[in-house]
């Protein structure tokens, strides 16, 4: 299946509650959390208690895609605080397979992610460890940025590696993403499309998100 996961980076945050209800009507499964540091990526987001009030707001799946240095130092806090599946940054350590198996020992599910410069073959050695990874498709620390055109060469020798070792692996798209690139970034390979300000801008999220998903059939059938 291919599904939006819903960055709540472009929400209105004087309302929160109500972007959280309105992306639920609008029968979007995962909610994506940018967390940023302003140190991993030149900008701060939200963190901890926000995703607890998220959590304690919605039963949607919560991606979490932790843009911030030393996530070992943090992984065990988004966990308690409701996440579902926590993604982290290759750039961001010199031990990924520790921070997987931390992210394993919590029991949620376990995404690595590499930014447009990071070459997707740096990934490959550990694809079998992991639930999902994340292409960066604009560089992170902004909602609203352009895509990278190149990020759809990655999708595809990432999408290749895990057809030819016969992986079980989601291949999430971040940032830029609109109807107009969509079918290039799901002919690619990806199954997980986040998406921020092409749904919250939108005046209509649903009919929005309803757009998005007549397109995910016409890619269904892979
Ligand atoms: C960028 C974030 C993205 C971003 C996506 O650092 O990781 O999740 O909010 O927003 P759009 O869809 O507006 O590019
Ligand atoms: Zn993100």
């Amino acid at each position: 299946m291919i599904k939006i996961s819903a960055s709540i980076l472009s929400a209105d945050y004087t309302k929160l509650g109500e972007e959280i209800k309105a992306i639920e009507r609008a029968k979007i499964p995962y909610i994506h959390i940018d967390v940023m540091d302003g140190h991993f990526v030149p900008n701060i987001s939200i963190g901890i208690p926000t995703v607890e009030s998220i959590r304690g707001a919605t039963d949607l799946i919560l991606d979490v895609h932790l843009m911030i240095s030393n996530p070992e130092k943090y992984i065990e806090k988004f966990a308690r605080a409701g996440a579902d599946i926590i993604n982290f940054h290759l750039e961001a350590t010199d031990s990924p397979l520790e921070i997987i198996e931390q992210i394993r020992e919590t029991g949620k599910k376990c995404g690595i992610t590499v930014n447009p410069d990071t070459p997707v073959e740096k990934l490959f050695g550990l694809a079998d460890k992991v639930d999902m990874i994340l292409i960066m498709s604009v560089y992170p620390g902004f909602g609203g940025q352009e895509f990278i055109k190149s990020s759809l060469d990655k999708v595809k020798a990432l999408s290749e590696h895990i057809r030819k070792n016969n992986l079980n692996v989601d291949i999430e798209i971040d940032g830029g993403v609109k109807i107009d690139n969509l079918r290039d970034v799901l002919d690619a390979g990806v199954n997980i499309v986040v998406v921020g300000s092409a749904i919250f801008e939108a005046e209509d999220m649903a009919a929005e998100a309803e757009r998005f998903s007549e397109i995910f059939k016409e890619f269904e059938h892979r």
